[in-house]
């Protein structure tokens, strides 16, 4: 198994705690679980994996068709089955879809994958919404089928924070961070430096 390459933090050089085999974010929409998953897995010299894209190929139909033609549930169940998928592969940094963790059987999955760290991308509802309402008008093609209505995302929002918190061995806050920033604090968490 190929291990992590050395993380180079400043003037040193680190490698991630012994057993660790996946790096997996999570947090609500917005928080920049992909962005940060892209330079943190070029930080360490692993692949990236998003979740919902593993989903995307798998289904060969995009998210919010998936919502529109079968629901939501059909679409959880399909979360679960590409998250299981995703786990079993070693040295990725994955990022979970923001609903990721509201189903048992995926915070299960999470918990009881060996070498698993999860970490929490946390930043205020506000913040988060306002970040999506700009990704939308620079993506239209990326919808989000949950964010439909501004009452019930903050509902989710706010049904979410414990199992994000619950699962995450380290939380950073992001809202004042760029991803590049938020990578280094992850790095910096993860190698002791700080
Ligand atoms: C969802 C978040 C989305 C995607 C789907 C549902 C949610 O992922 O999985 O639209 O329920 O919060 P991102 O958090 O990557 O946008």
């Amino acid at each position: 198994m190929a291990a992590a390459n050395p993380i180079s933090l400043g003037a040193t050089t680190f490698t991630l705690p012994a057993g660790v085999r996946r790096i997996v974010l999570t947090g609500f929409m917005g928080a920049g679980k992909t962005s940060v998953g892209r330079v943190l897995a070029e930080r360490v010299g692993w692949q990236f994996l998003d979740l919902d894209d593993h989903l995307e190929a798998r289904a060969g139909n995009s998210i919010a068709s998936l919502f529109e033609t079968h629901g939501e549930p059909h679409f959880r169940r399909m979360e679960s089955s590409a998250l299981a998928n995703a786990l079993a592969r070693p040295n990725t940094v994955l990022a979970l879809g923001g609903g990721t963790p509201e189903q048992l059987t995926n915070r299960l999955l999470l918990e009881q994958t060996p070498g698993t760290l999860v970490v929490f991308l946390d930043a205020p509802f506000e913040t988060l919404f306002d970040r999506c309402m700009l990704q939308s008008f620079a993506s239209p093609d990326h919808i989000r089928p949950v964010l439909a209505s501004p009452v019930e995302a903050e509902s989710r929002f706010r049904t979410r924070q414990p199992h994000y918190r619950r699962l995450a061995r380290i939380t950073i806050a992001t809202a004042d961070l760029s991803p590049a920033e938020v990578a280094e604090q992850v790095l910096e968490r993860l190698t002791g430096k700080n």
